[in-house]
């Protein structure tokens, strides 16, 4: 006795009495394996549930021809949520790209603080999960319909969905945009989601223009190297905090015309001093929990506060009181509702890439990992050994 059940329109099979045996919860992975078997399987499932012993399924199955095997790739998976031990390397399946979606074959995957928060739960996420906002790849199948992507086509992406830290990715073609030929994989990995920050901090939510005084903390971080390159571009006087001479050298390189030590100096003091006592125009604070009040007392009168990171932990609630002594304004931007049209991504991607090609952004990718080593990446950037921008490459 058998029946056949309809797996797609290409191919069926009969199953034999002993399927139906196989526990409801274990057939999705029993037809995945027939699907990409040939004709006459013999099938082994545990049932760990009922710790029963393993047991053996003939299947007898037919068809024209079977589907190609699923398509396997490593990635970094995260089952719960922790340290960096918790970034397990394992075999993912990658799909087939549906209507409007691509697949990618990452080239450089760019590492950001924000994989930090994911990872650790600061900002939720459903386990398990494969971690990363930004990568490099080239496009290698292309879903139905879609005309303006390409197999081949070298794109970058930074911010959602979550999940860069893959060898392959499948990706809603929306979302990416091409890297110009001239713009080395790694250098384009480091600046996507970093300088379309810059970008969004330095033109959209406060304009900086030449003669203003801009303090940017974390100065030789990855965002913070960028926007002291773009901010004294612009014409700006710019003001950076670092916690070691090495990062204060990087960050005179990059622009920032006074550099404040600020595990050994009271920045607010030396903002004060360089200021003549009349404050910034605009503080860019990555910091969060131990610069933000500071931040706010670096501020000139009608200053600006752009607080759009928490790499020390959240600042502390602030009464709108505090900022009446000043006439102050407050805006914790994120760079997703800056890039959430497809006409403002590729404002800003342009913006970003053109400013590379002029040689006014130049991504420091000061650290390179293997994928598989997104552990190691992630416990370096928690403990303020890095500077600059780190790439993985899978
Ligand atoms: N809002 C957005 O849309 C957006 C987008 C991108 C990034 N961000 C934020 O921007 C910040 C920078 O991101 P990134 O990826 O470029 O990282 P990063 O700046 O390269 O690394 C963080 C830096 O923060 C400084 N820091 C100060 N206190 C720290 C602490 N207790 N623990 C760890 N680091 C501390 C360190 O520099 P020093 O050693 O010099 O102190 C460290 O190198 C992050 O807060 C991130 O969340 C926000």
């Amino acid at each position: 006795m058998s029946s056949a059940l309809s797996l797609s329109s290409r191919f069926h099979i009969r199953i034999l009495p002993s399927f139906l045996s196989i526990p409801s919860r274990l057939r999705p992975a029993a037809l995945r394996l027939l699907r990409s078997t040939p004709t006459g399987l013999s099938l082994s499932l545990r049932n760990s549930e009922r710790r029963s012993s393993l047991r053996t399924f003939t299947i007898a199955a037919s068809g024209s021809s079977p589907s190609p095997a699923p398509k396997m790739v490593k990635a970094i998976r995260v089952y719960e949520l922790g340290g960096p031990e918790v970034l397990k390397w394992e075999d993912v399946e990658v799909g087939e790209p549906k209507e409007g979606e691509i697949r990618v074959r990452n080239k450089a995957i760019g590492v950001n603080f924000i994989d930090v928060y994911h990872r650790k739960g600061v900002y939720a996420k459903e386990t398990p999960f494969t971690p990363g906002m930004e990568a490099v790849g080239v496009v290698t199948a292309v879903g139905p319909g879609l005309t303006d992507r390409q197999v081949g086509d070298v794109v970058a992406y930074a911010g959602n969905p979550m999940g860069s830290y893959s060898e392959e990715q499948v990706l809603p073609a929306s979302v990416v945009v091409p890297v110009p030929p001239s713009i080395d994989h790694k250098i384009a990995a480091s600046v996507m989601l970093k300088g379309m920050t810059a970008y969004v901090l330095l033109r959209r939510c406060y304009k900086v223009e030449a003669g203003h005084t801009v303090l940017i903390h974390a100065a030789a971080g990855g965002v913070g190297s960028l926007l002291c390159q773009w901010a004294n571009a612009l014409g700006a006087t710019v003001i950076g905090t670092v916690s070691t001479e090495e990062k204060a050298a990087q960050a005179a390189e990059d622009g920032c015309h006074h550099v404040i030590v600020y595990t050994k100096e009271d920045f607010v003091a030396r903002v004060n001093e360089v200021t003549s006592g009349n404050g910034v125009n605009v503080v860019y604070d990555s910091v969060g929990k131990d610069t933000f009040q500071g931040s706010l007392s670096c501020l000139r009168s009608r200053g600006f506060m752009v607080s759009f990171g928490q790499s020390s932990g959240r600042p502390d609630p602030v009464p709108l009181s505090d900022l009446a002594s000043k006439s102050l304004f407050l805006t914790r931007p994120s760079l997703m509702h800056y890039t959430a049209t497809r006409d403002e991504l590729l404002a800003a991607a342009r913006e970003v890439f053109a400013n590379v090609a002029a040689g006014i952004l130049r991504g420091r990718v000061n650290h390179i990992y293997p994928l598989s080593d997104a552990a190691r990446a992630h416990a370096d950037l928690e403990a303020r050994k890095t500077s600059g921008s780190i790439v993985l490459i899978p």
